[in-house]
């Protein structure tokens, strides 16, 4: 039985070929760290890391290759963008309250969770429960004297709901307020363009939508935001060794220690493939899929799909739950019968789940998630209808009896 791959939101499969041999070259002939030495080999690893932070600047229209800082993932990023924003602002003594929304993963939650004992004040805001959108105006409302950041998810890992950034972005550039975006679901699948949506701080994946390898991912730092931002770790960067206090220089203020580079010369890579292929004329190919996986599912009998109908609102991510059959055996009979993998369960986000409420749904809670990529196929999208309508089916009829 072919295997049908439909987990891209946890992270991306396959990967373009060139990804793989650019990693193998690299450790077949370079694998040295970059900046960290004047031979040709140390010299070439740091221009893999240059020639990856023009690449990502391009790709998201960012202002400057070196506000690209990378990290090991996005909840990496996330965490660097809001501890080190606590950090900044309680140095200074002064109170500090973060907006965020029910739509929100928990690398986004948790991190501001950790800091409430330390006195940090959250707002979560309220999402539509048949949409996920959050209305912009509720971002202006939640807005205090002291709000020092608001943090807010571009596309749910579980509905797939894309928030409309640039309108929060107006309002939130208008309030001097910065905005940190979590790109995990939309970074390599819709076009960002942080300018244009005064977007400050974007963290975002290199091993989704981007297609490099996992291990990779950033935080991109509008020029300036970064005075708002103080270090969480310190550590050698090869550069101003003579100093004991953490550069202040970008990108090397936040990178601290040895890069992965392997894993940065694969996302080069897939990064290289992305500009040729183009992300424009991915997504288009993705809302093939997309248009036809919902006219599917909303027609199979006792399936109920979560989120937005309508493309503009959404990236490729879905959610569904049976009226009989819950999601984890889903999970379990589409791979086992159909050779088809999905994740079932609360996919890290339970604010969302509250807020469609799936939380307590039966086997555990939650909903069957199938998350599409660019290698996906009408074919696949054919085969998984297929699967999910004679699953549910076989469920009717058991409930039935
Ligand atoms: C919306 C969202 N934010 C954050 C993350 C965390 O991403 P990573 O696995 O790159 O840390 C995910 C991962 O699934 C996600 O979907």
């Amino acid at each position: 039985m072919n295997r049908i791959y439909l987990d891209n939101a946890a992270t991306s499969h396959p990967k373009p070929p060139r990804v793989i041999e650019a990693m193998q070259a690299f450790a077949r002939t370079l694998g040295a760290s970059p900046g960290r030495g004047s031979y040709r080999e140390s010299i070439e690893a740091s221009n893999i890391l240059s020639r990856t932070r023009a690449s990502l600047c391009r790709l998201v229209n960012g202002a400057d290759p070196n506000c690209f800082i990378f990290t090991l993932n996005t909840t990496d990023a996330l965490n660097l963008a809001i501890k080190g924003t606590y950090r900044h602002w309680s140095g200074k003594a002064e109170p500090i309250h973060v907006v965020t929304s029910a739509m929100d993963h928990n690398s986004v939650l948790r991190p501001l969770d950790s800091l409430r004992e330390d006195g940090i004040e959250l707002t979560h805001l309220e999402a539509d429960p048949d949409t996920g959108l959050v209305d912009p105006s509720r971002v202006a409302d939640a807005i205090r004297p002291h709000t020092r950041l608001v943090a807010m998810v571009h596309g749910s890992n579980v509905t797939g709901t894309i928030q409309p950034i640039g309108r929060i972005g107006r309002l939130t550039k208008a309030a001097g307020i910065p905005l940190l975006v979590d790109a995990a679901q939309t970074m390599g699948h819709i076009p960002i363009d942080v300018q244009d949506m005064h977007v400050d701080m974007l963290a975002f994946p290199g091993h989704k939508g981007l297609l490099g390898p996992l291990g990779t991912g950033g935080l991109y730092v509008r020029p300036g935001a970064e005075q708002a931002l103080a270090t969480t770790r310190e550590g050698g960067t090869g550069s101003l060794s003579e100093q004991l206090s953490q550069p202040d220089q970008m990108p090397d203020r936040f990178e601290a220690g040895s890069h992965n580079t392997i894993g940065i010369a694969g996302l080069e890579a897939a990064l290289d493939w992305l500009h040729e292929e183009g992300v424009q004329r991915l997504r288009w190919h993705e809302e093939t899929l997309m248009s036809k996986l919902i006219d599917g599912l909303d027609s199979i009998e006792g399936v109920r799909l979560l989120g937005p109908r309508n493309l503009e609102d959404r990236c490729g991510v879905f959610s569904l739950v049976h009226e009989f059959m819950d999601p984890a055996t889903m999970a379990t009979r589409l791979e086992r019968e159909h050779g088809i993998l999905s994740r079932a369960g609360l996919h890290c986000a339970p604010m969302v789940h509250e807020t469609f409420g799936t939380i307590d749904s039966e086997g555990g809670g939650g909903a069957l998630r199938l998350s599409i990529g660019p290698f996906n196929t009408s074919t696949h999208i054919d085969h998984v209808l297929e699967a999910v309508r004679s699953i549910s089916h076989s469920g009717m009829e058991t409930a039935v009896g």
